[in-house]
């Protein structure tokens, strides 16, 4: 397996391999793998001739009270779990080779940024778009892989692709889950034990909106008080939002009619979880 740090460098390696015909497929990261980074990693190596997993903790997607300086990382452990995949490339750059001093350009995809998580991130999303573009400026992938439990970054990526006619097939990927439903992320190794005995909640409440939907209940408040209802049994529990939009315009909506998104983000303590699922209406 190859690591790189520099841009350049990563460009010479992959261009005459690109030139012969490779397709290459990229794994965007912030790195302390799970299994759920880890089931995109084996489907782009299954899928591309040449799998590159970049690992960059991308700082201007935080927020100023985010948790940029205790982000969780280890890259030895990264790496051996990478090695083990079968993926050939590892991209890892620091802040200062991504952006130098006086970085400038960003990209900014409206309207469906300015929902779910977006009021609650201001400037999250244009820094994930704008990263994850320089990504595909370096690599240019043929396909890159992303987790269904980030659905809205994924919807955000997808848009980005169209609208500025992007040579590169975004594969969703599904949310990878704990025994006990628990969303799978790098964020969970922050729940003292307690909350994580409360956390499942989230994909409980999830499901049991699922089945009200299949049970044929359309009524979006009604399934929203309920979901309300369940998560708010949970005293570490507090909600952020509780969303239901179209799957594929991605407007919220009030009554089911079709595919819907019924997406959360709930902080138990300091620590902020989404997760979400997509019901065929
Ligand atoms: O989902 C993530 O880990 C990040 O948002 C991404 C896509 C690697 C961009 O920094």
């Amino acid at each position: 397996m190859q690591q790189f740090t520099k841009i350049q460098e990563m460009k010479d390696y992959l261009r005459p391999m690109q030139s012969a015909g490779q397709k290459i497929g990229l794994v965007p990261t912030m790195g302390y793998l799970h299994e759920g980074h880890l089931s995109l990693i084996r489907r782009a190596v299954q899928e591309s001739d040449i799998a590159v997993v970049s690992i960059f903790v991308n700082p201007i997607q935080f927020g100023p009270s985010e948790d940029l300086a205790k982000y969780p990382h280890n890259l030895a452990k990264d790496l051996e779990l990478i090695d083990k995949t079968g993926a050939a490339v590892v991209f890892t750059p620091d802040a200062v080779e991504m952006y130098g001093d006086n970085h400038l350009t960003f990209v900014h995809v409206e309207k469906i940024t300015d929902i779910l998580c977006g009021p609650f991130r201001p400037g999250h999303f244009q820094g994930v778009a704008t990263v994850v573009n320089k990504l595909f400026n370096i690599v240019r992938p043929d396909k890159a892989y992303f987790g269904q439990k980030d659905g809205q970054q994924a919807m955000v990526i997808q848009k980005m692709v169209r609208d500025l006619n992007m040579d590169v097939t975004i594969i969703t990927c599904p949310t990878v889950r704990e025994a006990d439903g628990l969303a799978m992320s790098s964020r969970n190794t922050y729940l003292n034990v307690a909350e994580r005995s409360q956390a499942p909640v989230l994909y409980q409440v999830l499901t049991a909106a699922k089945d009200m939907i299949q049970g044929s209940i359309t009524d979006g408040v009604l399934i929203k008080k309920q979901i309300k209802t369940m998560i708010s049994s949970k005293p570490l529990a507090n909600i952020e939002y509780i969303s239901l939009v179209d799957a594929s315009s991605f407007r919220e909506i009030s009554q089911v009619s079709g595919p819907v998104m019924i997406a959360l983000a709930v902080k138990f303590g300091a620590t902020r979880l989404i997760d979400n699922i997509i019901v065929e209406g």
